[in-house]
C-alpha cells in the first residue's frame, strides 16, 4: 500500500482483483479497514446501521488536527460531538442564520460578477471575451463565502462501537468504514456510462429542480445519517448561486485552443489535472457590474 501510492487508487485495484463491493484490509494486528463501493451496502452502514457506524476512529492525527477531537467532524460520538452538532444546527447552520446571511452571500456574488467582468476588461476584450479560469472563480467564491467555517475530510468515516453484520458481511467492533467517493460515483452497476456526464439523473421530475443530496448514496455528495453534512442547505445554495451569477452575467464558449480543455483527471487525486477554462463574454448592460 505505501510502496504504491496514491492509497485510493492501490485500494480500488484491490477491490477490482476481488471483485468485490466490499473489502476488509487488515492494518497491523488489529485494525480493520472496511471499504464499500456500492451504493446499496453504503446504505445500510450509513441509513439501516448508522447507530452502529456513527462514530469516529480515535487516531492520533485525528486528535491533533481537531485540537483533541473538539471538531464536530472528527469527534467519536459522544457529548463533545453532540453539543456541536446542536450548535451547529440551531446557532450557526439554522434557517434563520441561513436566511440572515443571504446579504453576506450577495456580496461575494457581487465579488465574482466584478472580478470576471474586471478579468474581460484586462484582456482588453470586451467585444472578444476574455479567458477566464473556472476552477479559481469557483475555489476563490466558495473559500469566501465559508472563510471563517470549520474545513475537514469528506472520505473517511466511521469506527464501529459493536461488532455487526452488513450485507451479510461480519465487520469487527472498531472496524474504521471507508465509504468511497469514486466507487459510488462511477459504479457500473449504478450508471449507464460512466465517464459521461448526464445531468437528467440529478433533475427531480417536478418543477425539474436541482438537487445535491442523494438519499440513495448513489453518488456520495452530502453523505447522510447521523454524521451525514449538516451543511446542504448552506453547500446547495453555495453552489448554485456561482452557477447561477456565473450563467447570467455572462455567456461562456470554449477556448479557441481547443486542446486547452483536455478532460484527464490526476492520479494522485479526483481533481482534473488542469483547470477548466472558458472564455467569458459580457451579457448584461455595464452598470449591472458591481465596481468593487
Ligand atoms: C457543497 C458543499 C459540501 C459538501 C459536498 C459536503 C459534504 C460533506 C460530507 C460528504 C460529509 C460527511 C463526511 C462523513 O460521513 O464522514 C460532511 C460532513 C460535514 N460537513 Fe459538509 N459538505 C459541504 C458543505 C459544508 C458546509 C458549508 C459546512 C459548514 C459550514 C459543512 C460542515 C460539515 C460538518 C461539520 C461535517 C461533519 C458532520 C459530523 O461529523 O457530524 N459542510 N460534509
Amino acid at each position: 500500500m505505501l510502496q504504491n501510492p496514491p492509497t485510493f487508487r492501490w485500494i480500488h485495484k484491490l477491490m477490482e482483483q476481488h471483485n468485490s463491493p466490499i473489502i476488509c484490509i487488515r492494518l497491523g494486528r488489529a485494525t480493520h479497514v472496511i471499504v464499500v463501493s456500492s451504493s446499496i451496502i453504503a446504505c445500510e452502514f450509513l441509513k439501516t446501521q448508522d447507530e452502529i457506524f456513527a462514530s469516529r476512529p480515535e487516531s492520533l492525527s485525528g486528535y491533533l488536527i481537531s485540537d483533541g477531537f473538539r471538531a464536530t467532524i472528527m469527534a467519536p460520538l459522544g457529548n463533545q460531538w453532540r453539543m456541536m452538532r446542536r450548535i451547529l444546527n440551531q446557532s450557526i447552520l439554522s434557517l434563520p442564520i441561513h436566511k440572515w446571511l443571504q446579504p453576506k452571500r450577495d456580496e461575494e456574488a457581487d465579488h465574482l460578477l466584478s472580478y470576471i467582468n474586471n478579468q474581460i476588461e484586462k484582456q482588453n476584450s470586451v467585444t472578444e471575451g476574455g479567458l477566464i479560469n473556472i476552477r479559481i472563480v469557483s475555489q476563490q467564491f466558495c473559500g469566501n463565502v465559508i472563510r471563517n467555517m470549520i474545513f475537514g475530510t469528506r472520505f473517511f468515516r466511521e469506527g464501529t462501537v459493536k461488532k455487526a453484520v452488513v450485507a451479510g458481511y461480519f465487520i469487527p467492533k472498531g472496524s474504521h468504514v471507508l465509504i468511497s467517493r469514486l466507487g459510488l460515483g462511477r459504479n457500473p452497476d449504478v450508471w449507464k456510462d460512466l465517464m459521461w456526464f448526464d445531468p437528467d439523473p440529478h433533475l427531480c421530475e417536478e418543477g425539474k429542480q436541482v438537487v445535491l443530496t442523494d438519499n440513495e448514496l448513489r453518488m456520495l455528495s452530502f453523505s447522510t445519517g447521523k454524521r451525514g453534512c449538516p451543511g446542504v442547505i448552506l453547500g446547495s445554495t453555495i453552489t448554485t448561486m456561482l452557477l447561477a451569477r456565473m450563467i447570467q452575467g455572462f455567456t461562456w464558449e470554449m477556448p479557441y485552443d481547443k486542446s486547452a480543455n483536455k478532460l484527464v483527471e490526476n492520479y494522485d487525486d479526483l481533481h482534473m489535472a488542469k483547470p477548466f477554462v472558458a472564455i467569458a463574454k459580457t451579457r448584461l448592460p455595464q452598470y449591472l457590474y458591481p465596481k468593487i
